[in-house]
Parts: structure tokens; sequence; C-alpha cells
């Protein structure tokens, strides 16, 4: 198979120095592509800004913002059978970038946000037959928030994690996860990402085969 994967946090610039961004460090999804290329699959790995390298053999992306994450999305999915979006897309960005740095003593306190694309949604209204896997990071009611992303934005499967339980979410090597689908809810334990990964690559190979 041919997977895109997205990962890490996007940044939305305020002006050349200043960024809104998230805690995302990106090693969900680099996990799922390291999963992937074991398993014998192509990888377009499309990542915000990240501290991790990249696995050799998967093709690589760099993004900034979430309008860039969006356009290598939409250059990608015509050429993939299936899509992880484990990239937490900033929702908002500044309606204005300043071409300098703010000074301090002329800067309003106050930013204006427009929202920024849904990459899910736009991918709903153009794709074909590919595989569309979500992620949702909560802090509560994470099943209940799940079964509403997965209708909403017209998925297949959506991996469920709350990242206030001890060794789940961000920037740990582990995960505590539960798989959203129209047929039910899987639940797993503790895993590492990687573990988390292959499960989310077999999920997809069963499905695709
Ligand atoms: N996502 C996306 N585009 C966005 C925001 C999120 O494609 N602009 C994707 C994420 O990559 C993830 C899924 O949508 O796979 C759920 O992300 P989440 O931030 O939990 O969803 P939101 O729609 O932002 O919902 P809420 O803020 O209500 O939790």
């Amino acid at each position: 198979m041919r997977l895109l994967i997205t990962a890490g946090p996007t940044r939305e610039h305020i002006d050349p120095v200043r960024f809104l961004s998230n805690c995302s460090t990106g090693k969900m999804g680099f996990a799922i592509a390291e999963a992937a290329l074991a398993a014998g699959h192509e990888v377009e790995l499309v990542a915000g800004p990240v501290a991790l390298t990249p696995p050799a053999s998967a093709h690589y992306t760099p993004v900034i913002s979430a309008r860039d994450m969006l356009a290598a999305v939409m250059e990608y999915l015509p050429t993939v059978d299936a899509v992880i979006m484990t990239a937490a897309v900033a929702d908002w960005r500044p309606a204005e970038v300043a071409q300098d740095k703010l000074k301090k003593h002329t800067m309003e306190p106050v930013i204006k946000l427009v929202p920024n694309p849904d990459i899910l949604s736009e991918i709903k209204k153009v794709k074909t037959n590919q595989f569309i896997v979500g992620f949702a990071a909560e802090t509560r009611n994470a099943l209940e928030y799940a079964k509403d992303k997965l209708e909403r934005k017209g998925l297949d499967m959506i991996v469920a994690n709350d990242v206030s339980q001890p060794g789940a979410g961000f920037a740990v090597d582990t995960n505590i996860v539960s798989f959203v689908t129209q047929q039910g809810i899987e639940h797993f334990p503790l895993m590492s990402k990687r573990e988390v990964g292959a499960k989310i690559i077999s999920y997809i190979e069963s499905k695709l085969s």
C-alpha cells in the first residue's frame, strides 16, 4: 500500500519570530510511518515542525502551517490507498501576519484569529476510495467526541486517546488508544507508539486486502 501520514503540530505565525502552535511532538505519526515501512508499505510523511529525524525510506515533506499541510495532503491524496491524520492541526491562525517583528510598545495586546481549513473535511470532499483514519486527542469524554468526529469528518476509523492519562498523549513513547469505527469500538492497553502504529497498519491492511 501507499500511505499518507501527517504528523506533528502546525505553526501559525503572528510575525517572523512568534507563532501559535500546540504540544504535538510528531512521535505518534513518525511511529506509524516506521511501522508501515517495516510492513513493506510506501510512506508519504507530511509533518509540521518537529525535532525528530524522519525514517530514511519515507518520502518526507516538512511543512509549517495548516494551509501548507493542506496543500501537501491534496497533492499526495490521489496517489495513496490510505491517509492517517495524526497531525495536531491548529484550528485558528492570526488574521494578519506582520512582515516585521512586532514591537511590544506598539502592538495590540489582542490577536484576531480566523479559522484554518479542516484538512479531513477537505479530504472528504474529493476522496475516491482511500481509507481515512483520524485521531482524536481529548482530555475528557474521548470516546463520545471521537464518535462525533467519525461521523462529522466522514472517516473510516478514528483513533481516540485521552491525553490526560499517564503514558498517553504528547511527548511520550507510549499511548492508550481505542479504535472507533462504524462497526464498534476496540480498546487497547498501554502500548508503545510503535505497537499502536503496527495495530493501525494491520487494521488498514485487513480492510484493503
Ligand atoms: N484535523 C484536520 N484539520 C484541522 C483540525 C483537525 O484535519 N484543521 C484532524 C486532525 O488531524 C485529527 C482530527 O481532525 O485527525 C481530529 O482533530 P481534533 O483537533 O481532535 O478535531 P477538531 O475538529 O479540531 O475538534 P475539537 O476542536 O472540537 O476537538
